[in-house]
C-alpha cells in the first residue's frame, strides 16, 4: 500500500450482508431527512422564541404555558424532541459502533444509548401533552391568574 493509498475499511470478520431490510440504509437516510427537518423545527422554535414579538424578554411560564396550550407547538415540539433523540442517538450508535471494539462493551452501550433515548422521548412526550398551567391557588396576578380562574 503506497501513502495516497487508503486501507480497507475495518468489518467484522466474515461479515456477509443479511437477508432482509437494510437497517444500516435505513439509518443513514433518516440521519439526512430529519437532518433537514431539524433545521426548520430548530430555527423555526429559535425564531419564533427568541426575535418574534417582545423577543427573549417575553420568555417566562406564562408564555411556556401558552405555547403548550396550543395543539400546533405541541406538535411541534414533540416533532423536534422525537427527531433530535432519535438522530442524537443513532449518531452516537454510529461512533460507538466505529471506535468501541470489544462486542460486549459495544452492545451495552448501544442497548444504554436507546434505553435513555425512549425514556426522554415517553418523558418529554408525557409532559408536552399532560402540562397543565394551573398551579391551585395561584395569586400571583400574573396572566396565569386570570387564565386559570377563568
Ligand atoms: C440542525 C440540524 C441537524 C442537521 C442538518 C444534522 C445533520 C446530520 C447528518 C447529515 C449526519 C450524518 C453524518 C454522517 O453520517 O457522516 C449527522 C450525524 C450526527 N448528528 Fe446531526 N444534524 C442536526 C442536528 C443534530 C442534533 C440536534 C443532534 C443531537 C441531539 C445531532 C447529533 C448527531 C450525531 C451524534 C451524529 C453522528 C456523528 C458522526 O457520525 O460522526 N445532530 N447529523
Amino acid at each position: 500500500m503506497t501513502a495516497d493509498t487508503l486501507a480497507a475499511p475495518r468489518s467484522p470478520k466474515g461479515a456477509v450482508r443479511k437477508k432482509g431490510p437494510n437497517l444500516e440504509m435505513v439509518g443513514w437516510v433518516f440521519m439526512r431527512v430529519s437532518g433537514v427537518l431539524l433545521i426548520v423545527l430548530i430555527f423555526g422554535h429559535l425564531f419564533v422564541n427568541l426575535m418574534v414579538g417582545d423577543g427573549i424578554s417575553a420568555l417566562d411560564f406564562a408564555f411556556v404555558a401558552g405555547k403548550f396550550a396550543n395543539p400546533f407547538w405541541q406538535w411541534w415540539d414533540v416533532l423536534m424532541l422525537w427527531l433530535a433523540f432519535i438522530h442524537g442517538t443513532n449518531g452516537m450508535r454510529t461512533i460507538v459502533n466505529d471506535y468501541v471494539t470489544n462486542a460486549k462493551a459495544r452492545k451495552t452501550l448501544v442497548v444504554a444509548l436507546w434505553a435513555v433515548c425512549a425514556f426522554m422521548i415517553l418523558l418529554g412526550t408525557l409532559v408536552v401533552f399532560t402540562f397543565d398551567p394551573c398551579i391551585p391557588n395561584l395569586t400571583d396576578g400574573s396572566v396565569l391568574t386570570e387564565f386559570c380562574g377563568a
